[in-house]
C-alpha cells in the first residue's frame, strides 16, 4: 500500500496525496467507486503513473520545484505560501529554513536529474536528500514534486498550482450592501485612512500597476498611454477636464498642465491626488450625483470605478424600492431583464447618465471598468464587494442618454503590447508577504525585470506575460466605452 494521505475537500472531492512524491489527484465519489471495481482500469493506471499506488524510490525519481516556491539564498531559507491559508491579498507565507547541504541540494535541482544523481553530484548525503524531499513534498508545504520523467507542460501546470480547500469569499461587515443586497461603499471609501498605501495593499487598479514606465505600453505610464490614445481618437486640450473617481492620481498626474478637476469621495486620496497630480482642483463629491452645471464640462474620465458604484440583485420576485428602480431604468433603455436574479449596474448606469447631462454638445467622456457581455459578477478576493459591468447593457444606456458610443477593449484602446513580461502575481504576493515580516515596503506594480529592486536577494522569481495574472488586475478583462455628446 503506497503511503497516500486522503482529504475530502470542500468540493465534495476526495484528494489522494502521495507523501513520498507531493503527486497527487482529486477524485469525486463516483471515480472513487469505479477504483475498487472491473472498470477501474484506466484510473488505476493513472494513478500508478502519478506514484498513488506504490511507493517509489525517491532516488529514482526527478524532485521538481513547485512554482510558487522562493529561496532565500543569504538565510538561507526557502519562502513559500501556505496552501491552506488565503486572505484578501493571497495566500499567508512561510519560511523554511535549510541547511548548508540541503540549499545546495535545492539549487541542483533542474526538473531532469533524479535525486540519486543530485546526491551524486551535490555529495549531500542520501539520507539527507530523502529526508529533505519527504519535508517538501508535504501538503502544508508542496515546494516539490517527484517525477517519473521530465514534465510535460501538463506537469509543469500541476507545479504552479496549490491544491488547497476552496476559498470562502471574503467576509464582509454588513455595512457594504443595503437592506436589498444592493453594494453599497460610500461608507467604505469616506474610511479610507491611508490614501498613499491604499493601492498597493488594499485594491489595486490597472492604473496603479502601470503607473510607472512600462514596456507594456511603449516605455511609459499608464496615464499618459491613455492621453495619447484618447488624443490619437480627437479628444482636444482645450476647456475643463473632470475626472471622477482619481485613486492615487495615475492618471490625473499625465493632463496636470489643464484644467483639471478630481472629484472623488474619499478625502484621503484627494490627498494623495494633490501630491501626485499638483496644480489640479479637487471636490469631494458623488460621482452619481455631480455637482456640476448642465453642458458645462469638454471631457469626463472615469478609469475603473463604475465596478464599486450600486449595484442591485433583482429577480423575478424582487419587490424593493432598488429593484423598482432597476426596473424602471430597464423598460427606459429598452433592456431585457436576466430571466433568473441577476446583478445590475444600476449605479454605473445612473454615472453615465450624469455625464450625458453635464458635458457639452461635442464633449466627450472616457468610462473604462473590468466586465463583459455575461450576467455581472461579484468580485470574491477583495474586502468590499465589485461588481463586473455589462458592457451591452451600458452602453445601451449612452445611447438612451443620447450618446455615440464607441466600444473597445482597454489593451487595444491602449495599444498594450501583451507580451510585455511582467512579475508573476503569486511572486509578487511573496515579496510582499516577505516585505510585510521584515519591515520593508513593495508597491504593487507590475514590474519587469530591470524595474524591480530588493534588499535581499531572492531566488526563483518568474516573469509572466502583461496577459497573464501579475501584481494589477488582468487588462484584458477591461474595456471602455468612448463617449461624445452630439452637436
Ligand atoms: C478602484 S478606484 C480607481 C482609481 C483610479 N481611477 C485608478 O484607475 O487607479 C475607485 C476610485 O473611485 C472613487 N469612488 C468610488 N465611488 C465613488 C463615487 N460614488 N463618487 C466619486 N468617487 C468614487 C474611489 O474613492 C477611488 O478613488
Amino acid at each position: 500500500m503506497a503511503d497516500v494521505t486522503r482529504w475530502r475537500q470542500s468540493d465534495g472531492r476526495t484528494v489522494l496525496w502521495s507523501n513520498v512524491t507531493g503527486r497527487h489527484i482529486a477524485l469525486g465519489d463516483e471515480a472513487l467507486a469505479r477504483l475498487e471495481g472491473p472498470e477501474g482500469g484506466a484510473l488505476r493506471r493513472r494513478l500508478d503513473t502519478l506514484d498513488l499506488l506504490a511507493d517509489p524510490d525517491p532516488l529514482q525519481r526527478i524532485p521538481c520545484r513547485h512554482a510558487s516556491t522562493l529561496l532565500l539564498p543569504d538565510r538561507p531559507a526557502l519562502w513559500l505560501p501556505v496552501p491552506g491559508s488565503h486572505g484578501a491579498g493571497g495566500h499567508a507565507w512561510q519560511a523554511l529554513p535549510l541547511s548548508a547541504d540541503e540549499h545546495r541540494l535545492w539549487r541542483a535541482m533542474n526538473s531532469r536529474y533524479t535525486l540519486g544523481q543530485l546526491v551524486e553530484r551535490t555529495g549531500v548525503h542520501r539520507s539527507d536528500a530523502v529526508a529533505l524531499c519527504r519535508r517538501l513534498t508535504r501538503p502544508e508545504h508542496q515546494a516539490l514534486q517527484l517525477h517519473v520523467t521530465p514534465p510535460t507542460a501538463w506537469g509543469r501546470a500541476a507545479l504552479s498550482r496549490l491544491v488547497s480547500p476552496p476559498r470562502e469569499a471574503n467576509a464582509r461587515p454588513a455595512d457594504r450592501y443595503g437592506s436589498e443586497g444592493q453594494t453599497t461603499l460610500t461608507s467604505w471609501h469616506l474610511a479610507i485612512a491611508n490614501g498613499e498605501r491604499h493601492f498597493d495593499d488594499v485594491e489595486t487598479t490597472v492604473a496603479h500597476a502601470l503607473g510607472r514606465p512600462h514596456a507594456a505600453l511603449s516605455g511609459v505610464r499608464f496615464g499618459e498611454r491613455l492621453r495619447a490614445a484618447l488624443r490619437a481618437r480627437g479628444w482636444t486640450d482645450s476647456g475643463w477636464t473632470v475626472e471622477i473617481g482619481c485613486g492615487s492620481g495615475e492618471v490625473a498626474a499625465a493632463w496636470a498642465d489643464d484644467d483639471y478637476l478630481r472629484i472623488d469621495l474619499s478625502p484621503a486620496l484627494l490627498a494623495t491626488q494633490a501630491t501626485t497630480a499638483p496644480g489640479t482642483h479637487a471636490l469631494c463629491a458623488d460621482g452619481v450625483r455631480l455637482p456640476l452645471r448642465d453642458g458645462s464640462i469638454d471631457r469626463v474620465i472615469n478609469n475603473e470605478v463604475i465596478a464599486d458604484l450600486e449595484a442591485v440583485p433583482v429577480g423575478p420576485d424582487s419587490s424593493g424600492d432598488r429593484a423598482r428602480t432597476v426596473r424602471a431604468a430597464l423598460e427606459r433603455f429598452g433592456i431585457t431583464p436576466w430571466p433568473h436574479r441577476a446583478w445590475y449596474n444600476l449605479g454605473a448606469w445612473q454615472l453615465i447618465e450624469e455625464i450625458a447631462r453635464v458635458l457639452r454638445p461635442g464633449g466627450t467622456a472616457y468610462v473604462s471598468e473590468f466586465g463583459d457581455d455575461a450576467p455581472p459578477e461579484e468580485a470574491t478576493q477583495l474586502d468590499h464587494p465589485e461588481v463586473s459591468i455589462h458592457f451591452g447593457h451600458l452602453a445601451r444606456v449612452a445611447v438612451g442618454c443620447g450618446l455615440e458610443v464607441t466600444r473597445i477593449g482597454m489593451a487595444e484602446l491602449l495599444g498594450a503590447d501583451l507580451h510585455a513580461r511582467q512579475l508573476e502575481r503569486r511572486c509578487y504576493q511573496g515579496l510582499r508577504a516577505l516585505a510585510a515580516a521584515e519591515g520593508w515596503s513593495l508597491e504593487a506594480r507590475a514590474y519587469e525585470p530591470h524595474t524591480l529592486t530588493l534588499p535581499r536577494p531572492v531566488e526563483g522569481l518568474r516573469w509572466v506575460p502583461t496577459s497573464d495574472e501579475g501584481p494589477g488586475p488582468l487588462i484584458t478583462r477591461f474595456e471602455a466605452l468612448l463617449l461624445r455628446k452630439p452637436t
